[in-house]
């Protein structure tokens, strides 16, 4: 396919999406709920695995980043498990509100000290000059976070690579990016999401969906490479909502972290948060990479 042809078509899956989903329902299920509820969406397996990845590549004064933070919640769980040094970020002033109002609410509990977390409106794709423009905020982090299917959101090719570059701009060298996705695998070879929701095991307790149903978009030709995943979602309540990503494997994840980090770039695979040997690809509703800066 033509650079142009994708690119014409991309855009006209994001504005099915907005004009679809601009119905009144949000998709975020984090707004009202309470801290303590906010503290325990993630299910144990991936507090663990959230707790463990930060902790091994954390300095003395560190910082981590929190890059398409939606409502904070893992921000907060990270602050609330003795890293304060949090700088969160998002591109919806909706989900930059929402998580400043937790950190509001944090604040009152005066359990913990919330008081160092940074939450400010930017784009993954300019982040890394957003925060040199910001020289109060912290220039070089030991951890990025970009999960829960975030950087997928991102249709563009040229935005994504952008976006990858950012983050190994703002890492220390030895540093760790933690980047997650859904597992396109079995949408592209069956025609199906495993698990037919948001994975019990490894993302969130919640399971406020019924069904997902994905069309996948091939490129044509012999080579009928994957594109995008456009995905009808049905909601527990009957609504509808559509959204598009730009699909990526492990192959495709590997490519781009050595692009963006250096032909040096350790990626670490995780299925269901599980390593490969454990969990097999087709079998996993979500995939994970430690990417570590060299
Ligand atoms: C599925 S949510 C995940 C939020 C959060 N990381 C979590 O796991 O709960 C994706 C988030 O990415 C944000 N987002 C989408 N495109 C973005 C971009 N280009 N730059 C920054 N944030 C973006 C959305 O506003 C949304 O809050």
């Amino acid at each position: 396919m033509s650079e142009t042809a994708e690119n014409v078509l991309l855009s006209s899956l994001s504005s099915i999406s907005n004009t679809f989903n601009n119905n009144g329902p949000s998709f975020n299920f984090h707004s009202n709920i309470s801290t303590e509820e906010l503290l325990t969406v993630r299910t144990p397996p991936m507090q663990k695995f959230l707790r463990e990845n930060v902790t091994k590549y954390h300095t003395e004064g560190g910082y981590v980043l929190d890059a398409g933070c939606g409502s904070g919640k893992d921000s907060a769980l990270l602050i609330s498990n003795g890293f304060q040094n949090l700088v969160s970020c998002d591109l919806s002033d909706g989900m930059v509100s929402l998580a400043k109002r937790n950190k509001a609410a944090f604040l009152e509990q005066e359990k913990t000290d919330y008081s160092k977390w940074e939450i400010f409106e930017a784009s993954l794709v300019t982040l890394k000059e957003q925060i040199v423009s910001k020289p109060e905020l912290p220039q070089q982090y030991d951890n990025i976070l970009c999960i829960g299917n975030t950087l997928p959101f991102i249709l563009d090719k040229k935005d994504a690579f952008e976006s990858m570059k950012s983050f190994a701009g703002l890492l220390r060298s030895g540093g760790a990016l933690i980047i997650d996705h859904r597992n396109f695998h079995p949408m592209i070879n069956k025609g199906k999401v495993n698990k037919n929701g948001f994975n019990p095991c490894t993302l969130e307790k919640f399971n406020n969906l019924n069904d997902i149903i994905p069309h996948v978009i091939k490129s044509p030709g012999e080579e009928r490479k994957p594109l995008v995943a456009f995905l009808e979602f049905q909601r527990g309540d009957g609504i509808k909502m559509y959204f598009s990503y730009r699909i990526y494997t492990p192959e495709t994840m590997t490519e781009i972290a050595k692009q963006t980090f250096g032909p040096d770039v350790k990626v670490e695979v995780f299925f269901d948060l599980k390593p490969p040997s454990e969990s097999p690809e087709e079998d996993a509703c979500w995939v994970t990479y430690v990417i570590t800066k060299p």
